[in-house]
């Protein structure tokens, strides 16, 4: 239990009490996996370099195998230690005796625990963006599907102008798709090696840091190991592009908590994710999505809890690091939670379509293409948009929807509508008038599907470029010594 610490520390062993307010093994147990790859690599790159003898880092390369497929099976118990790097190492010497001893040379904890964080959120943003690259997928060909179900905008929460269902998913799938993007930049910034730096200083002995670069596949190798062993950037990147992600998901939900309320009444969920009241008997609540927007918090807070724990660090390593843990480790989960969620819930949304015309044809969402109607007739548009306000104003005195308007009715409030004119005043068809790139229009939904769908195959190859794991352990295993 004291293997970080000689006798310069003071020769008794830590207080319990000190030892349980300091360990970070429950929560940094979780890299386990991470920790042995990166051991493997620093163990092959000392063996090559002639740093250790060959006979030392076979021995202690089975040993690594072997804690890390009883780890697979289940079957491994770690000693109480400060953290899961001196419980692997404790686990090592305890089966393999005094070569154990040998697996930390030109190592510190600082570097280790660095590349642990860096192989854990790599392997976190390759599996997000797989799972991310199926829901653009689903909600790209839902969006087509739904092309012709037409319901109302809002801004303001006010009913604004008539829209495609598909519009409605293809607006949020566009931002998981920058999401994806934000994740990408996040292996970007990860992507570099920072081990071999040591405490912060780097070592005296012969080291070749390229050697591990290459057997851990990072494209880049930090370069001043003051700044690398207190580099927490791509971690508060991922934690940002994770609250970034959540807030979609966040908004995207209200949207559905909202519409699936009896004020709206757009969308029913299936009985199978909506849940119930102990109370009330009638109730069918969307706590799917209200989870996914609480959820949010969650993550938001995680990201602002790593920001705060870095405000204020000096230069180098500090143990208030280690409170990085809980932000980072929860967040990968949270995400990926998130997404199969929503993958599984909104197939399960089903929208009525009766419901959605009926919002837009009581009502004067098509106020705005009426309006166009008499600019393509060579109205200025303030005027134009000051004629179709008083025959709004004139169709909420009477008690009608603007749908319902007679050219003589309108001529009344207006001389310059005309029968033409009015052919704009059909609720049902402004969809389909819409020609600007980016609108709700067929044209430009039919562009923003198959550039979804190409989208999807992108974040599908970022995926699978990403080295995994278990692929790095398997080569480690086989590369010789
Ligand atoms: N448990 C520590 C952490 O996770 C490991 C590094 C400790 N380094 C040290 N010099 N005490 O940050």
């Amino acid at each position: 239990m004291a293997l970080a610490k000689t006798e310069a520390a003071g020769s008794t062993g830590l207080l319990p009490e000190v030892l349980a307010f300091s360990s970070s093994l429950s929560l940094d147990i979780q890299l386990l996996k991470e920790d042995i790859v990166g051991s493997l690599a620093h163990l092959t790159m000392l063996s090559r370099t002639g740093i250790l003898p060959k006979n030392d880092a076979q021995t202690i390369k089975k040993g690594l195998i072997d804690i890390f497929e009883s780890a697979q099976n289940g079957t491994l118990t770690l000693p109480d230690e400060e953290d899961v790097h001196m419980a692997v190492e404790a686990q090592l010497s305890a089966m393999v005796g005094e070569p154990a001893g040998r697996l930390h040379t030109a190592r510190s904890r600082n570097d280790q625990v660095a590349l642990d964080l860096r192989l854990h959120v790599r392997e976190m943003c390759a599996q997000i963006l797989r799972e991310m690259a199926t829901l653009v997928d689903d909600m790209a060909r839902r969006a087509e599907v739904e092309k012709d179900t037409v319901l109302p905008s809002y801004t303001h929460r006010q009913r604004a102008i008539p829209v495609s269902l598909g519009y409605w998913f293809s607006g949020f799938a566009q931002s998981f798709v920058r999401d994806a993007e934000a994740f990408r930049f996040v292996l970007e910034q990860t992507d570099t090696l920072p081990l071999g730096v040591g405490a912060i200083a780097g070592t005296s002995l012969p080291i070749d840091r390229q050697v591990t670069q290459s057997l851990l596949r990072f494209s880049k190798i930090s370069q001043n190991g003051l700044d690398t062993v207190g580099d927490r950037d791509f971690a508060t990147d991922f934690t940002y592009a994770a609250s970034r992600f959540l807030i979609h998901a966040s908004r995207l939900s209200t949207d559905l908590i909202d519409f699936s309320s009896g004020e709206f009444g757009f969308v029913k969920l299936d009985g199978n994710i909506a849940c119930g009241s102990s109370m009330m008997p009638q109730k069918r609540n969307p706590d799917v999505f209200e989870l996914i927007r609480g959820k949010t918090g969650r993550a938001v807070g995680n990201l602002v809890g790593l920001l705060m724990t870095l405000k204020g660090l000096p230069g180098g390593y500090n143990r208030d690091l280690q409170e990085d843990r809980q932000a980072l480790l929860e967040t990968g989960p949270l995400v990926l939670s998130v997404i199969r969620m929503l993958k599984l819930a909104l197939p399960r949304c089903s929208f009525d379509k009766d419901a959605c015309r009926r919002a837009i044809e009581n009502d004067a969402t098509q106020a705005t293409d009426l309006a166009e109607a008499l600019v393509k007739k060579g109205l200025p548009f303030r005027q134009a948009y000051k004629a179709v306000g008083s025959l709004v104003r004139r169709c909420q005195e009477a008690g009608i929807a603007l749908g319902q308007v007679t050219l003589e009715f309108a001529q009344k409030v207006d001389g310059r509508f005309d029968a033409e004119v009015l052919l704009a005043q059909n609720p049902l068809t402004s969809v389909s008038r819409k020609q600007s790139f980016g609108s709700t229009g067929p044209d430009s939904l039919a562009f923003q599907f198959k550039a979804l769908q190409n989208h999807a195959d992108t974040i599908m190859a970022w995926a699978t470029q990403v080295p995994s794991l278990e692929g790095l352990f398997q080569s480690l295993k086989e590369a010789s010594l």
